[in-house]
């Protein structure tokens, strides 16, 4: 059978597909270059949501992003979810397929929540072998996502950068750098993000994502609901020019405003982004 992913070239700034805007992507209210799919929220039979989704496709290039594969638990692969995967991305040819560094579902259980994982030679092994049974499975090579994390392990015995370093050269695959989550986890367990930026592979970073968090002083939550902060932007400033022309997309997911608010932080994403590369005010349309 045909390999159901083949990585597709993808340019410039995106948006997180929300509902909401629906409306608006179909009535092309903004020149957005590609949308990235949750492939969770379209995953269950027909209906409404994938008759939505089969127009924004005639007009858009997506990418999928997924939250339910668990790719960080010791239980089986859930091949059945997969499948659903596998089966969505046949119909709509996404031009690439994300998951998290992180778990969601122990013993059959799933706890609907992005749960973190120590950073330990063991925790290597299982990510390596399972992202290998992905991508046996995709017949191409996935992305992985850095998850905002809430704790840590005694455990752990390498920092966080040599931990997506290892997965990412090991497993062979490629990293959505989420910039907030990155900025989230520096805050909270007290690193500097800049570190972490210059210690990863630069041909391995393949997708970013900018979402706004809460800040409640002591400690911050990567909440997507509210505005990019500026301390993100700065921080992203610093990745586009490390990673230059790698595409980016902004998340929203609680009180999603407008859609001009969105098009507004997709537009200033563009233009750092394209900071380095004033003669042309193009982006390379990039592929992992
Ligand atoms: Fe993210």
């Amino acid at each position: 059978m045909t390999p159901p992913f083949k990585n597709r070239p993808i340019a410039g700034a995106g948006l997180g597909l929300r509902s909401p805007h629906y409306g608006d992507l179909m009535a092309g209210a903004a020149d957005v270059p590609w949308l990235e799919v949750l492939a969770d929220n379209y995953a269950h039979g027909d209906g409404l949501p994938l008759w939505h989704l089969e127009g924004i496709r005639e007009r858009y290039p997506v990418v999928f992003h997924g939250v339910g594969l668990s790719l960080g638990s010791a239980d089986p692969l859930d091949s059945a979810y997969l499948d659903t995967i596998l089966d969505l991305a046949r119909r709509f040819e996404p031009a690439w397929y994300s998951e998290h560094l992180a778990w969601t579902a122990s013993g059959g259980r799933h706890h609907h929540e992005l749960l973190p994982l120590p950073f330990m030679e063991e925790t290597v092994q299982t990510l390596v072998d399972r992202v290998g049974q992905v991508q046996d499975r995709l017949g191409e090579r996935m992305l992985v996502e850095n998850s905002a994390a809430y704790t840590a392990f005694d455990a752990s015995h390498m920092t966080e950068a040599e931990f997506v370093g290892r997965v990412l050269e090991e497993a062979d695959c490629f990293l959505l750098l989420d910039v907030n989550n990155l900025y989230v986890n520096a805050r909270n367990h007290a690193f500097d993000p800049l570190d972490y930026l210059r210690g990863l592979p630069p041909h391995r970073v393949a997708q970013m994502h900018l979402a706004g968090h809460d800040d409640h002083g002591h400690y911050l939550v990567d909440a997507h609901g509210s505005a990019v902060a500026e301390p993100v932007w700065e921080l992203y400033a610093e990745a586009a020019r490390l990673f230059p022309g790698v595409p980016v997309c902004v998340e929203w997911d609680r009180e999603v405003p407008g859609f001009e608010v969105l098009v507004a932080e997709m537009r200033r994403a563009g233009q750092a982004m394209r900071f380095e590369e004033p003669d042309s005010g193009k982006v390379t349309p990039h592929a992992p």
